[in-house]
């Protein structure tokens, strides 16, 4: 079976994704800094699958360390998680961004040109269409400049793989466009644990639901939205995880570079998710509505229609379990993995 290099496989998508690769039978090899993720999530996964995974600690814009591992194992594509992701923080740091999102990535691309490795499935974002067109979004739309500098690495790093796999038709590029990954491992061993205050919704529910965190704030409820609140394409990370098993395939048979949505194709609002988590989860949720946040939008969805019919892959996992599995892994997980 092929041998796939997961950089940033100690994280949240990764750690699920590993699972997913083991269990299809792939050999996985996991390159992460740390930087934000534990080596106990690894642990987990090879625990969970049953199978064993290497780990070397090292960081993508390490020029030596990838040509040793290239070197080491003989890998016949990557899947490519590692970089920084909290929107506010671009902000406030975008070089740090564009080192570790944009240079990053194009030293683990030299480093596999140098190994004669020409395959590489990317964590793009729906964050690419920016804030230019209706939803549901779809692949035939430009892409727009995203309002933040995280997005900007992400519309910088699809735009260089097009013009790389234009140059050379050796290389074979998926851009996974996620929408709002939620949701945990169904055994709740593995999950999301975001160090300090969370950015994203869902983990920031689990706290408060915990008991960490006093109350939700709701950011806006004057959107021109059903319940006034925002409205996103929630997707369970095991359902993203196993898109990348099926993007990883369709690549190992296919050159070019190719975009493909990853979502439910459903909206939700903020208030939905509230809701649906206390009554799901026999928990109460505080919350105040607080103005709008700097950057958001009031409405993003998929259409997930390419992926389903090019990848073979459906989402399997409903709202529900979305929210069932997120409060699983925070009850037994309060400290994350510390
Ligand atoms: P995460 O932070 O849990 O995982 C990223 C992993 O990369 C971490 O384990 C971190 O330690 C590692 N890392 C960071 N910089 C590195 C470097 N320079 N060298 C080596 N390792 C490094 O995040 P995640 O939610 O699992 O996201 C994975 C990827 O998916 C990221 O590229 C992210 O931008 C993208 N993405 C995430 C979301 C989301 O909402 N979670 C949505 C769209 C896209
Ligand atoms: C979801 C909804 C908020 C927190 C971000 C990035 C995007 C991608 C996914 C990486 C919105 C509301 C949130 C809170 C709230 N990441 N909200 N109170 O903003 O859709 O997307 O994560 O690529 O690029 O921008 O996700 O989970 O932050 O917010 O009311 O405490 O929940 O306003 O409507 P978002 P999110």
């Amino acid at each position: 079976m092929a041998t796939i290099l997961v950089t940033g496989g100690a994280g949240y998508i990764g750690s699920h994704t590993c699972i997913a690769l083991l269990a299809a039978d792939y050999e996985v090899i996991v390159l992460d800094n740390l930087s934000n993720s534990s080596p106990e999530a690894l642990q987990r996964v090879q625990k969970i699958a049953g199978k064993s995974l290497q780990f070397i600690e090292g960081d993508i814009r390490d020029s030596r360390v990838l040509d040793q591992i290239f070197a080491e194992y003989a890998i016949d594509a990557v899947i490519h998680f590692a970089g920084l992701k909290a929107v506010g923080e671009s902000q406030q740091i975008p070089l740090t961004y564009f080192d570790h999102n944009i240079s990053g990535s194009i030293n683990l691309v030299q480093a596999m040109q140098r190994a004669g490795v020409f395959r590489l499935v990317f964590s793009s974002s729906a964050t690419v269409y920016g804030d230019a067109h209706p939803s549901p979004l779809n692949e035939n739309m430009p892409t727009a400049m995203p309002n933040n500098n995280y997005g900007y690495t992400k519309l910088v790093v699809e735009q260089m793989l097009e013009k790389l796999a234009a140059s050379d038709e050796r290389w074979s590029f998926a851009l996974l466009r996620y929408f709002n990954p939620v949701g945990a491992h169904p055994t709740g061993h593995i999950g999301e644990d975001p160090q300090g205050i969370p950015n994203n919704l869902m983990p920031y529910i689990t706290q408060v639901a915990v008991g960490k965190r006093e109350k939700l704030s709701i950011f806006g409820n004057d959107y021109d939205t059903p319940d006034g609140t925002g409205v996103r394409d929630y997707i369970h990370v095991v359902d993203l995880a196993n898109a990348h098993v099926c993007a990883l395939k369709n690549r190992l048979q296919q050159q070019g570079c190719r975009a493909w949505n990853i979502g439910t194709g459903r909206g939700i609002s903020v208030l939905e998710i509230k809701n649906s988590f206390e009554q799901i989860n026999g928990v109460t949720i505080a919350f105040e509505f607080a103005p709008r946040r700097a950057g958001d939008i009031a409405t993003c969805f998929a259409d997930n229609a390419r992926a389903i019919a090019e990848l073979g892959w459906q989402p399997q996992y409903q709202l529900e379990d979305m929210l069932k599995h997120s409060w699983n892994w925070q009850k037994q997980n309060p400290q994350g993995y510390r």
